[in-house]
């Protein structure tokens, strides 16, 4: 049976219409893994939230089984969303499963093998564009006609389940930690923890944000992202958290995703360790850390070469 399913385990805490089928393929219930090496490294008692065990191997699927829920409780036939590959995986791996189509525009260039391949195994139209900004506002396009449910992070139900990261945090430690880094793309991950930790109500660690130096041009391709869609949002949150956003360049990108994989066993994608990157830039001190480590190394095999 396994753990139950995310939209169910957090039912009472999600905006979902009552007695809507859930469509799931197993999300949530990551691993918090202590990390013990590289938090001696920092001085810090450090946690890793291993997102990359979702079953897309993201953190996109905490909010679209409850983005493609509702869309499927609403009558939807078909979603759509612009994205560097792992919103694409998980868009069209829920759509398959709820019977939807699911149309995909991602930037040129921009998107790993491994993302590729999901997304068209479980049958997606996949289309190219010159960049981000572009998919996006043509995926908005889309929606605004009525043919299409958009599920980027601009649909709010993706925040409303990316919350529940929060919320599995908070019970595994029995408080929240007080700072919790992530890498920071688009700014969505980063209001969806804000949203849930503040519903938790026990305390706002500080937000550290990790950000490509170079967004437009970054190795890290899952966040090669010029203009955030979450950027005020984001920037509130963070400064409100006592928080950094943290400017990080593609060799301490590198750096911290390889040390991820040789100090403590974790093989993710680079953009995954953005946060990390952030920590090892400024360390926080003597304090309970949580990183969030977004994505799984296999979706982008090339990386390693
Ligand atoms: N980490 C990974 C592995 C990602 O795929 C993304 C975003 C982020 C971090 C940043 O999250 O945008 O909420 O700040 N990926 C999007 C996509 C852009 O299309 O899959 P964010």
């Amino acid at each position: 049976m396994g753990l139950r399913p995310l939209a169910e385990r957090y039912a009472d805490r999600l905006p979902l219409s009552r007695g809507a089928a859930i469509v799931s393929l197993g999300e949530g219930s990551t691993p918090l893994l202590s990390a013990p090496r590289i938090g001696a490294r920092l001085g810090t008692e450090l946690f890793l939230k291993w997102e990359g065990a979702n079953p897309t191997g993201s953190f996109k699927d905490r909010g679209m089984t409850v983005a493609v829920t509702q869309a499927l409780a609403d009558g939807a036939r078909a979603v759509v969303c612009a994205s560097t590959g792992n919103t694409a995986a998980s868009a069209a791996a829920y759509a398959a499963r709820a019977g939807l189509d699911a149309v995909i525009l991602q930037p040129e260039g921009a998107v790993a093998r491994g993302k590729l391949a999901q997304a068209r195994a479980v049958g997606a139209k996949v289309e190219t564009r010159s960049s981000f900004e572009e998919a996006l506002a043509e995926a908005q396009e889309l929606e605004a006609r009525g043919t299409h449910v958009l599920v980027n992070s601009l649909n709010p139900l993706r925040l409303q389940g990316q919350k529940t990261a929060a919320f599995e945090i908070v019970e595994e430690l029995g408080a929240p930690p007080e700072v919790l880094a992530l890498p920071y793309g688009g700014g969505g991950n980063l209001c969806a923890y804000a949203l849930g930790f503040g519903e938790e109500g026990a305390g706002m660690p500080r937000l550290v944000a990790g950000e490509a130096a170079n967004r437009p041009g970054t190795v890290a391709s899952a966040i090669r992202i010029s203009e955030p869609a979450h950027a005020e949002a984001a920037q509130r949150a963070v400064e409100e958290s006592g928080g950094s956003v943290v400017p990080v360049d593609d060799a301490a990108i590198l750096e911290a995703w390889e040390l991820l994989a040789r100090e403590e066993g974790l093989f993710c994608e680079p953009s995954s360790a953005a946060g990390l990157a952030a920590l090892l830039a400024d360390p926080p001190g003597d304090a309970r850390v949580v990183c969030v480590i977004t994505g799984h190394g296999l979706k982008d095999p090339d990386a390693v070469a």
